[in-house]
């Protein structure tokens, strides 16, 4: 067993993080819960939904001067200098909207208005918000609609598959960091330089809305042109997205109030509130980076932070696969599959997809929730799955998605209820 799979946090260091979040151990109505369900929206940092509370109560508009709204002011200043640490944008413009997926469209947008009939890339995998964005935007300036094809064993898209679709009339590609569906993970510096020699005019756009809590973002080594986050998937609250622009696109023509600055894409009254908010996020990042790297400098806290969380990461999954001595992995239990987890290797990142034998995904779901754990079965009656479930072979599956505070016990009950439901016994917890 290599050391990447047994490095959970320290207990000192995972109780310290156990009480930063809302309803981690139990639900609102105080029952005993495990959440599983984070790639849907994840677990909040009470500092985030508190200091949000507390900036919505303020009436005062952070344009004036006195000393309040000064202070909002600064709150807005520094939590955006939060988003470009955390994304390491050094050039290029931050913009916020209500949601990731209006960023995505109007970014998509503005690019493929530049030029007329030629094509744009994207994946079968791909979040509806940029899949119908590239193809709203083709289909108004005529460009044609490349779709990359899956590898079905491992719900991720080839490189290969992308380069074959690129030529010189190629407006833009869009490619997610990390499946919402399959949890596979694309290595975005290594795309993004392939793409960049077969044509270096094409635009490169990432969706991170999923990749962005698991592990390091860093546009600037990337070398892309956008990418986006939702901070109600990362510790967060909901009401708000963010994307980073690079200078080559920033001044595009977009919507925009037309007297501010041509790379502008905030449109109105930012929210002071949310934006306090992520910096609770970032503080609590930095908290991890800080317990294993004695420095002072945010960006080097922010990495540690994040790699730490991807390793602990890491470990759950290890140990969802493989078990341990008391208790049988996934992989052994009878009646139960796991998908893509094994073509991926360490490019899965802590989502399980399974299937069952003798049940379907929703009555799976059913049976984990009669114990308390939440998951969600992803379906190809819903929009937001069909694409996907499509293009890697399957009609469902049951998601399972914990993050880094969850437990070795936190695990070993999930592997305990997996085991009584797969066999059909009575679950008893
Ligand atoms: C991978 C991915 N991209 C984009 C989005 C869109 O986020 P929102 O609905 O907040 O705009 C989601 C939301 O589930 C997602 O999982």
């Amino acid at each position: 067993m290599s050391q990447r799979h047994t490095e959970f946090f320290p207990e000192e260091l995972q109780n310290q993080l156990n009480d930063r979040f809302y309803y981690l151990k139990q639900d609102v109505y105080g029952v005993d819960r495990l959440f599983f369900e984070n790639a849907g929206g994840s677990l909040r940092l009470k500092a985030a939904v508190d200091s949000q509370t507390k900036y919505s109560a303020f009436p005062d508009c952070p344009e004036r001067t006195h000393s309040v709204a000064l202070d909002i002011r600064n709150v807005i200043n520094l939590g955006t200098e939060d988003i470009r640490l955390f994304l390491n944008a050094k050039d290029g413009s931050i913009a916020s909207s209500f949601t990731a997926s209006k960023l995505m469209f109007e970014i998509i947008t503005a690019i493929a208005s530049a030029k007329s009939k030629g094509n744009i890339v994207t994946t079968a995998i791909e979040h509806p918000s940029s899949f119908d964005a590239c193809q709203f935007a083709a289909e108004q300036y005529k460009h044609e609609l490349r779709v990359a094809a899956a590898d079905p064993a491992s719900g991720s898209i080839p490189l290969s598959n992308i380069l074959d679709l690129i030529d010189a009339e190629t407006v833009l590609v869009s490619v997610i960091l990390t499946s919402n569906i399959t949890g596979a993970m694309h290595d975005i510096k290594e795309y993004a330089k392939a793409i960049k020699e077969k044509n270096p005019d094409t635009k490169i756009v990432v969706d991170a809305v999923q990749g962005a809590p698991h592990g390091v973002i860093d546009v600037d080594n990337w070398k892309i042109d956008a990418l986006n986050i939702a901070p109600y998937k990362m510790f967060g609250n909901r009401g708000v997205g963010y994307a980073y622009l690079s200078n080559r696109i920033a001044s595009l023509p977009h919507h925009r109030l037309l007297a501010t600055d041509t790379d502008n894409w905030n449109v109105g009254s930012p929210t002071p509130a949310h934006f306090a908010g992520f910096t609770d996020i970032i503080n609590y990042i930095c908290h991890i980076g800080g317990y294993y790297k004695d420095s002072t400098d945010r960006r080097t806290l922010i990495v540690e932070g994040m790699k730490r969380i991807h390793k602990q990461e890491q470990a759950i999954l290890y140990r969802f696969i493989n078990g341990s001595p008391d208790t049988l992995g996934i992989k052994d239990i009878p009646g139960v599959t796991i998908h893509f987890e094994q073509a991926n290797g360490v490019s899965q990142d802590l989502i399980l997809a399974l299937t069952f034998e003798n049940m379907t995904c929703s009555e799976a779901v059913d049976k984990y929730g009669a114990c308390n754990i939440l998951v969600y079965a992803r379906e190809t009656s819903s929009h937001y799955s069909k694409r996907i479930l499509d293009a890697v072979g399957l009609d469902a599956i049951v998601r399972v998605s914990p993050i880094h505070c969850h437990t070795k016990e936190d695990v070993d009950l999930f592997l305990k209820v997996t085991q009584e439901i797969a066999s059909d016994a009575k679950v008893e917890i």
